[in-house]
C-alpha cells in the first residue's frame, strides 16, 4: 500500500486502546484477578423503561429505513426541555441542538469545523486524550492551559471540560464568564464538554456553560447520554448552543453519516423525559464510592465525575501498581505532560471491586 496520509501520522497513540492492551497483557500473565480502576465505562446500564422503549422502537417499521439525518424532532425537543428544566437554559430545538452518535465523534468534528490549518486550539492539560487527536486531525496548532488553574492565552477555539476528566474538578467560580469574555476579545469559540455534567458532588448543582450570559454567542456544549444514563454503548449525544456551530456540525454530518438508529433516539427521548430517579441514584452511588477513595488516598481530588485524581507518592508508579498489586489505574501522563506523576482512579466498577482495589492501593501507599 502507498504511504499513509500525513493526517493519520499526526495522530497521537490512542491512549485508551494502548491502556486496555497493557492491562489485558498483564491479566493474561495469570495470578490474582486484576482489579481495573483504569477504565471510565459505566458499570450499570440505563433504567428498564429506556430499554423497553428501545425494544418497542426496534420492532417498529419506521426504524428500518434511513433515519432523519438531523435527528427526531421529539428528541431535539427533549434536549431543549432538559436544558430548560435542569440547567435553566432556553435553547431552540430546531437550530441549537445537533444529534450526534456520542460526543466523542462530535468533539473531534468540532475542531474540524472551528479551526483552519495552523489555527491555535487550546486544550486543558491534563485533559481528555481525544481532544489532542482532534487537533492533530484538523492540522491545527496545539496550545494548552493548566487544567487546575485555567488561564486562556489567545487562540481560535478553546476546549473546556467541567466536571473534568481526568482531574475530577467542578467548574471553578467565574470560569465560564471568563471564557465568554476571552472568546469575545479574541473572536474565538468555546467548546464545553459537559459529558459528566450531572455527576457533581457535595451538594453542587449541575452547571451548564450555556447558562452564562453570552455563552450561546460564542460556543457550544457537548451533552452525552453515556454517563448520566449509563448509555455509553448506545452512542447518543448532542451539540447544544451556538446556532452557527450547530449548523456546521450538521453540515459535516450530512456528508459523513446518515443519522442515528431511530430506536436509540426513541430510547433517548424516554431517558430524557421519563422518570429521572436513576440519574440521582447513579450520582449518589459514585459520590459514596468517591468518599471511600478520598478517605484512603491522602490529597486526592474529586468534586464530580466518577474519577478521583491524585499525585502518586515518590517511587510509586502505575506500572508498579499493575505488576505488583495487580491494580490498573490510568497513568496521568496519558492525559498530557502536566499529568506526569499523577493517576486517575475510576469508581465506575461494582462495590466489591472497589473494596479489593482500595485494599491493594492502601497496601501500596502504606
Ligand atoms: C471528558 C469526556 N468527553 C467525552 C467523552 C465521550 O463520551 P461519549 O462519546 O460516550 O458521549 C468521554 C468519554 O469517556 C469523556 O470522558
Amino acid at each position: 500500500m502507498h504511504r499513509r496520509p500525513k493526517r493519520l501520522e499526526r495522530l497521537p497513540e490512542q491512549y485508551f486502546v494502548a491502556l486496555l492492551g497493557r492491562v489485558a497483557a498483564e491479566a493474561a500473565r495469570g495470578g490474582e484477578p486484576l482489579v481495573n480502576f483504569g477504565r471510565g465505562n459505566p458499570e450499570v446500564g440505563p433504567p428498564p423503561h429506556v430499554i423497553e422503549a428501545a425494544q418497542r422502537a426496534a420492532a417498529d417499521e419506521r426504524s428500518h429505513g434511513y433515519p432523519e439525518f438531523r435527528g427526531l424532532p421529539e428528541l431535539r425537543d427533549a434536549v431543549a426541555q432538559r436544558y430548560r428544566d435542569f440547567y435553566g437554559v432556553e435553547v431552540d430545538a430546531e437550530r441549537e441542538v445537533a444529534v450526534v452518535p456520542g460526543t466523542k465523534s462530535a468533539l473531534v468534528e468540532l475542531c474540524l469545523v472551528t479551526a483552519e490549518r495552523g489555527d491555535t486550539v487550546l486544550l486543558p492539560d491534563p485533559g481528555y486524550p481525544d481532544y489532542f487527536s482532534a487537533v492533530a486531525l484538523a492540522g491545527a496548532t496545539l496550545a494548552t492551559f493548566p487544567a487546575l488553574e485555567p488561564e486562556l492565552p489567545p487562540a481560535r477555539v478553546a476546549y473546556l471540560n467541567y466536571p473534568s476528566n481526568p482531574c475530577a474538578i467542578a467548574a471553578p467560580h467565574g470560569v465560564f464568564a471568563a471564557a465568554v469574555e476571552w472568546a469575545e476579545r479574541h473572536d474565538a469559540a468555546v467548546v464545553h464538554d459537559f459529558a459528566y455534567g450531572d455527576l457533581v458532588f457535595d451538594g453542587r448543582r449541575p452547571e451548564s456553560f450555556l447558562a452564562t450570559p453570552g455563552a450561546k454567542d460564542v460556543g457550544v456544549e457537548l451533552f452525552s447520554m453515556s454517563k448520566s444514563y449509563g448509555m455509553a454503548g448506545w452512542r447518543l449525544g448532542f451539540v447544544v448552543g451556538n446556532a452557527e456551530l450547530v449548523e456546521r456540525i450538521n453540515l459535516l454530518q450530512d456528508h459523513t453519516r446518515a443519522g442515528v438508529f431511530r430506536a436509540v433516539q426513541v430510547a433517548g427521548v424516554a431517558a430524557l423525559v421519563g422518570p429521572q430517579e436513576s440519574v440521582e441514584d447513579r450520582r449518589a452511588r459514585y459520590e459514596a464510592r468517591r468518599d471511600r477513595v478520598l478517605a484512603a488516598v491522602p490529597g486526592a481530588i474529586s468534586e464530580g465525575t466518577f474519577y478521583v485524581w491524585f499525585e502518586l507518592p515518590a517511587g510509586l508508579t502505575c506500572e508498579r501498581l499493575l505488576t505488583e498489586q495487580r491494580l490498573a489505574l490510568a497513568p496521568g501522563e496519558g492525559f498530557g505532560p502536566r499529568g506526569e506523576g499523577w493517576a486517575r482512579i475510576s469508581v465506575a466498577v461494582a462495590d466489591d471491586v472497589v473494596d479489593v482495589g482500595l485494599e491493594r492501593l492502601a497496601e501500596a501507599l502504606s
